[in-house]
């Protein structure tokens, strides 16, 4: 079968057909995806039905793939069940926080460069649609007089403004756990060596520094909206072996809710960031 290669929408996402298996790890196609992430943000191979062992290979020839601890996969540390069953994984519980739009790692001194997804099991009942925003077209599409409105703002992500978004009224002890999760300052607008500009945003965004916290949350809420705008998001519903892979510096991202019983089932894997956030 041919390969085919299509844009999805004006600013966002390739969609690739006919590359499956164990042809996706090759150099080549690896070199590929990589300029197109970087140009559309998400790459998306179709019924890919890429197998564990090679869903790492091909991840190693993208970058540098993080462990990642309570995984819940068996035999690879490097994989990520993603499932609200609590039997295939430990984090299930959290599965909630994922529903509402983020960046991955944001409270990393360097966030993750990008996430893999793969969909092993997709329910029936069409919940568990996953979207992206492109907050690199978001920040471009700015007049210079919102642009320069942002310039130098500073914002603290953490652990307990997304989980605030899950469980809006916290007990004391809910609260103290959240806590113990590092905050992180991060610049508002990440300003790349390439000079391309991304918005550093989402669920992990509490308070704005410097600015009385109901101003400060306007200000996250309003710029969250206008990235999340239609023109700038990208909605995939998943076919059994898509094999998703986004740019986590420059896409929000955030699963549509599915039901704690639902059969959803995602391996994923993720490359460590590459670039300082300043
Ligand atoms: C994640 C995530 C979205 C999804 O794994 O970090 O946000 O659709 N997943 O499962
Ligand atoms: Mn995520």
């Amino acid at each position: 079968m041919t390969v085919t290669v299509s844009d999805i929408t004006p600013t966002t996402g390739v969609e690739i057909t006919a590359l499956v298996g164990d042809r996706l790890v090759d150099r080549q196609v690896a070199e590929e995806c990589r300029a197109a992430l970087d140009r559309r943000g998400v790459v998306i191979y179709r019924e890919a039905h890429i197998g564990d062992d090679d869903l790492v290979a091909f991840s190693r020839l993208l970058g540098q793939v993080v462990p990642l601890p309570l995984g819940g996969h068996p035999t690879h540390c490097e994989i990520q069940r993603i499932t609200r069953d609590p039997s295939k994984s430990p984090l299930a519980a959290c599965r909630e926080g994922t529903f509402h739009w983020h960046i991955d790692g944001t409270t990393d001194e360097v966030p993750n460069k990008a996430t893999l997804l793969t969909a092993r099991q997709v329910p029936d009942d069409g919940g568990g649609d996953t979207e992206f925003a492109n907050t690199f077209a978001a920040y471009e599409a700015m007049s210079d007089t919102e642009k320069a409105e942002l310039d130098g703002l500073r914002v603290v992500h953490g652990f307990a403004a997304s989980q605030l978004l899950v469980t809006p009224d916290p007990s004391p002890r809910e609260r103290a756990a959240w806590d113990r999760n590092p905050s992180r300052e991060q610049p508002l607008v990440w300003t790349r060596a390439g000079g391309r500009r991304s918005l550093l945003i989402g669920a992990t965004a509490g308070e704005v520094v410097g600015r009385p916290a109901a101003e400060g949350r306007a200000l996250l809420d309003d710029l969250l909206d206008r990235a999340t705008r239609p023109e700038f998001t990208l909605r995939h519903r998943w076919r059994r072996g898509d094999l998703v892979i986004w740019d986590n510096t420059g896409m929000l991202h955030r699963a549509l809710p599915y039901g704690e019983a639902s059969s959803r089932l995602m391996h994923r894997t993720s490359l460590a960031g590459e670039e300082l956030v300043a």
